[in-house]
């Protein structure tokens, strides 16, 4: 899989198709989108989907089945999505879905999106208030990234998609880790945009199925998950970035305290850098055993076991790490106390 960073680039690899169905999140400037389509195609015709985890509920994914009955889409018309993880999520499936699977060809517009959710294959919608509890693996055929989006993306959502950047970091290696530790404003941050998403792009290549190494890309995200959960339930929603920023920093202390290998000055440096971008961020108020309960229903656990991801260094992840209750709740205290205010 290519991902395209211009929109030429990205018209020359969706060439081959010759009719095209548009679905956009509805906050995406349609005359944005044009630039990216081969003006050989047949725009078949265009859906927007609502902001949001709203795109992934089962109205929006009718309504645009639809559309796509009604524009006479078949399987051989390419399903083109702009908009962030939520569009990419639900487009993806809807194209997975619809006659029993059509070509999808996305482009994501926040750096959740570019870095994250438009790559791996996994689609997915909301059911029953819970998310991503219907979907599909299916790749799409073309990916295009550019940080022309970020122009009006809120800076709340890039900080998110930053916090998102900054794991992959930690699981590339120490070049990495020094960019991103000497990166200090979100001016910077647009150039590594690409070379982000490859690394996840590189996971997900060598590990499809999840058995191995794509478990790393959960660094931070047992506690974040948690936080989420937690936060959603006293009404208090937080981004999903910015609890994985928190989740991050419980797993760098833990990867020291629990001996898989990270050194406590590197731990340092980066719960240091954590702080500065999650100053104006508070920590949701979260019980410690509320949070522990909700860790206990994480995807990854196996037989009743948290299974977390630690460091043995940057760019060295250790996966399927049990951890106890005790340790988290010691090592989550600390952490908790270097984020108060
Ligand atoms: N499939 C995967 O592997 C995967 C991975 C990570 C996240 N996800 C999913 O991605 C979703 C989160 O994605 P997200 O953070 O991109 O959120 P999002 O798609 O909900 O977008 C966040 C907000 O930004 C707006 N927006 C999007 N692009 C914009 C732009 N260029 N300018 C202005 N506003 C813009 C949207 O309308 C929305 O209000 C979640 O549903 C999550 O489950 C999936």
């Amino acid at each position: 899989m290519k991902i395209s960073t211009t929109p030429a680039d990205f018209a020359r690899e969706i060439a081959c198709h010759s009719r095209i169905f548009v679905i956009r999140d509805e906050r995406i400037d349609p005359e944005r989108c044009a630039g990216w389509l081969p003006p050989s195609a047949t725009l078949l015709g265009t859906c927007t989907l609502p902001s949001g985890e709203q795109a992934k509920n089962m109205n929006s994914i009718g309504m645009s089945w639809k559309a796509l009955m009604q524009a006479g889409a078949d399987r051989n018309t390419l399903l083109c999505a702009f908009g962030g993880g939520s569009t990419t999520d639900a487009a993806g499936f809807i194209g997975s879905t619809f006659k029993r699977g059509m070509p999808v060809a996305l482009v994501p517009t926040t750096i959740v999106g570019m870095v994250d959710a438009a790559i791996g294959g996994k689609t997915g919608i909301n059911f029953e208030g819970l998310k991503n509890q219907i979907g599909t693996f299916s790749s799409p055929i073309a990916i295009g990234i550019h940080p022309i989006w970020l122009e009006t993306l809120p800076k709340g959502e890039q900080l998110s998609g930053w916090m998102e950047m900054l794991k992959h970091c930690y699981i590339d290696g120490e070049a990495s880790v020094e960019w991103a530790h000497a990166t200090e404003s979100f001016d910077d941050i647009a150039a590594m945009i690409p070379d982000s998403a490859r690394v996840k792009l590189r996971v997900v290549e060598a590990d499809p199925e999840e058995r191995g190494m794509r478990k790393a890309l959960n660094f931070g995200h047992t506690v974040g998950h948690a936080l989420e959960a937690v936060a959603l339930e006293a009404g208090r929603p937080i981004a999903h970035g910015l609890a994985v920023g928190f989740g991050m920093a419980f797993a760098l202390r833990a990867s020291v305290e629990l001996g898989a290998g990270l050194r406590e000055e590197q731990a340092d440096e980066a719960v240091e850098r954590l702080r500065f971008w999650l100053a104006s961020t508070p920590l949701p108020e979260a019980e410690p055993d509320a949070l522990w309960a909700a860790m206990l229903h994480d995807k990854k656990n196996r037989d009743g076991v948290v299974l977390e991801v630690w460091l043995a260094d940057w760019g060295q992840p250790r996966w399927d790490e049990p951890l106890k209750k005790e340790d988290f709740l010691r090592i989550w205290s600390k952490t908790r106390a270097e984020f108060a205010r």
